[in-house]
């Protein structure tokens, strides 16, 4: 296949891919917002080591932030995303309008399951139905494929494998470990909006899903008890403005009455204008039965 290029049309994409499944590539799509890191790296370098293509498409997507999030502030620089998706094997940006890829939004409503109502659909309500008119539009656009999503937004890529599912689309979702700073801090575009102090304070996120996780490990079975012990570590950062802690079921993501051998760890939490989301699986060591 020829080398890196952007594609802005549905059209030019699609003769695109028409070429590379004639000549019997598969096919890696890796949905962004821009503003790209070493997050977004790890999904592009997933990509091109398992799919013989990778699209990587840049589309900051309005519907999914509600009018007094911060859209218009969302950080964009398209020039060094491109050299990040060259640098790291991209074959194809596809960087649409807004007119673009609106025809390709999905004229029903999109029926969202009990996941989107609870955590970020509850803090955020408009959130995934912005996100799945998007995914389901690129899904559309690029077809069978390969779709690789990060896990730190946990609940988004529950949301992304039930509307495949659901809809029976010819996608197979692939989950990317969080990338994280050295810290422990999860790489994200809007750590850009941290304040010196704020980012040497936001590695609590992680040190508190680490406390929740050792004491599942050790045996502890009460959500609640998970939840405060979060909740305490995440409170010895005076910045730190807790929305959420949750405890969930890693597939279903159903609050579970007792924790019986795997979950998912949530947080939620504001330090200053960054709103950061991270989470953590938090599994039971065999023979920790209190
Ligand atoms: O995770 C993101 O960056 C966005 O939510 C996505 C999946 C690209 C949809 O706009």
């Amino acid at each position: 296949m020829s080398s890196f290029q952007v594609l802005t049309t549905v059209k030019e994409l699609r003769s695109y891919l028409e070429e590379a499944r004639s000549a019997g590539s598969s096919i890696g799509l890796v949905p962004t917002m821009g503003f790209l890191h070493e997050g977004h790296a790890s999904l592009i370098n997933a990509s091109t080591d398992q799919r013989d293509v990778t699209i990587v498409s840049i589309y900051v997507n309005p519907l999914q932030f509600s009018p007094d999030e911060d859209f218009s502030d969302y950080p964009r620089d398209i020039s060094s995303d491109l050299k990040l998706c060259d640098k790291h094997g991209t074959d194809v940006v596809f960087a649409p309008s807004e007119e673009e890829i609106k025809t390709f939004f999905p004229t029903t409503p999109i029926h969202l399951r009990e996941v989107t109502k609870t955590f970020e659909g509850e803090s955020r309500p408009t959130h995934f139905q912005g996100v799945a008119t998007v995914v389901m539009a690129l899904f559309e656009i690029v077809g069978e494929s390969h779709a690789y999503f990060g896990e730190k937004d946990f609940q988004q890529l529950t949301v992304v494998k039930q509307l495949v599912e659901d809809h029976e689309l010819p996608i197979k979702i692939v989950g990317c470990a969080t990338v994280r700073e050295e810290d422990g801090l999860a790489k994200s575009s809007r750590n850009v909006y941290l304040s010196a102090d704020e980012r040497s304070q936001s590695s609590v996120l992680y040190q508190a899903l680490k406390v929740g996780a050792e004491a599942v490990s050790r045996g502890e079975t009460s959500t609640q008890i998970i939840e405060s012990l979060i909740r305490e570590t995440i409170e010895t950062s005076p910045l730190a403005k807790i929305d959420y802690v949750g405890v969930v079921d890693s597939s279903s993501f159903e609050i579970p009455n007792k924790i019986v051998t795997e979950v998912r760890l949530l947080v939620a939490c504001n330090f200053g204008q960054a709103r950061l989301i991270d989470n953590l699986p938090a599994k039971k060591k065999v023979g920790s039965d209190h």
